[in-house]
């Protein structure tokens, strides 16, 4: 069992390093591939390369998990709707279309998707067996978002959006709830053993809603991986002290936390559930000195509990991979 496993599911307290985002963006071996492949949906769909990539952090850092390359909008995707993905624009997807939504059959978007699983095949056999491989989805809210354009800026949403498509919301959210549910399975299936589940845009959640749009779906989604055995990581992103309530409500293995929650703090307040990230991922831009004084923040804070080391969001586009190697190292080196 791997390191990873060992923490989630018997919460034991070993080392174990990895970092969202870390395969992709900052990595030049990446960037080479991606350049010669401008369609990012079809990149994610070529099992060989995205094999390829999902294992470049790991030929470099040998951490201690390979992320699958994959994108949370293959879902949307594969339920019909267009995704492309603009430079310095974020993706954008077609109109959302009610009826053809509906329209969709596991059969359909099992196929669509297969790639993605034949690529977790691949990579399965290459990775050492001490390594996790963690497969992933986007929470039902964040490709909400994406999938009706929800989102006006980083901190605004279309209200109107919203409301007029009221009555239809908690249908849509049950039907992704259950595609969500059949790409876990396929995936497990396929030799990945850990789902971490992505709600980057929770933070955008009028506080009312905050039940029916963000804990609600995450605990269904974690009560089926808990039915199936499967160990999950939640990421409830930017819902600041309602991470309490969070953990309380859906009980996942493992919750990440973001930037803006004091380690201190949770420890205290999200005890018995393990703890993962939390580093500013812009820390890797400063200098070195900075960089291993805020991870000896979270190294300290959790130095006696199970913690997994991980960042507060992804590795960042302009991050040097070199200080991401120090920092591995740093970590590894601790014996504080
Ligand atoms: O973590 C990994 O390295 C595995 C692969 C992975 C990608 N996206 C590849 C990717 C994962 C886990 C994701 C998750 C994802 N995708 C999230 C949740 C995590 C988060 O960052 O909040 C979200 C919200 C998305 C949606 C998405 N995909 C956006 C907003 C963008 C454009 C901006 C960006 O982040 O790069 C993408 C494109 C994307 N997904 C790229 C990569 C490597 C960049 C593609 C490029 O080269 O242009």
């Amino acid at each position: 069992m791997s390191n990873l496993n060992k923490i989630l599911l018997n919460k034991i307290s070993c080392k174990s390093i990895w970092f969202m985002r870390q395969a992709g963006r900052y990595l030049p071996e990446f960037r080479k591939i991606r350049s010669n492949n401008p369609d990012f949906i079809k990149l994610c769909l070529n099992s060989e390369l995205s094999s390829e990539i999902t294992l470049q952090p790991i030929k470099r850092f040998d951490l201690d998990a390979a992320i699958i390359f994959s994108d949370i909008l293959m879902v949307p995707y594969a339920l019909g709707q267009n995704v492309i993905f603009m430079k310095d624009e974020g993706p954008k997807m077609s109109e959302f279309d009610y009826e053809n939504f509906l329209d969709n059959s596991e059969k359909s978007f099992t196929s669509k998707l297969a790639p993605i699983y034949k690529a977790i095949e691949i990579t399965r056999k290459k990775l050492d067996k001490k390594k996790s491989l963690i497969a992933f989805i986007g929470a039902p809210w964040t490709l909400l978002i994406y999938m009706m354009g929800i989102k006006k800026n980083k901190t605004e949403l279309h209200i109107d959006k919203l409301d007029s498509k009221k009555i239809k919301i908690n249908k849509i959210l049950d039907e992704l709830i259950k595609y969500l549910c059949i790409h876990i399975k396929n995936q497990i299936s396929a030799g990945a053993d850990v789902i971490q589940i992505f709600d980057s845009w929770a933070s955008l959640i009028p506080n009312d809603n905050i039940t029916t749009y963000c804990f609600t779906p995450n605990a269904k989604i974690v009560d089926f991986c808990k039915k199936e055995k499967i160990p999950s990581i939640c990421f409830p992103k930017g819902i600041k002290k309602k991470y309490v309530d969070f953990n309380r409500f859906v009980k996942p293995n493992g919750i990440n936390l973001d930037p803006e929650i004091n380690p201190i703090w949770a420890r205290k307040n999200l005890a018995g559930t393990v703890l993962q990230g939390g580093l500013d991922p812009r820390i890797l831009l400063e200098s070195e000195e900075e960089i291993f004084k805020g991870a000896t923040k979270y190294i300290q804070t959790f130095k006696d509990i199970p913690y997994i080391f991980n960042l507060g969001h992804g590795l960042l586009p302009e991050t040097d991979p070199d200080k991401v190697l120090r920092l591995i190292k740093f970590y590894r080196n601790f014996n504080g």
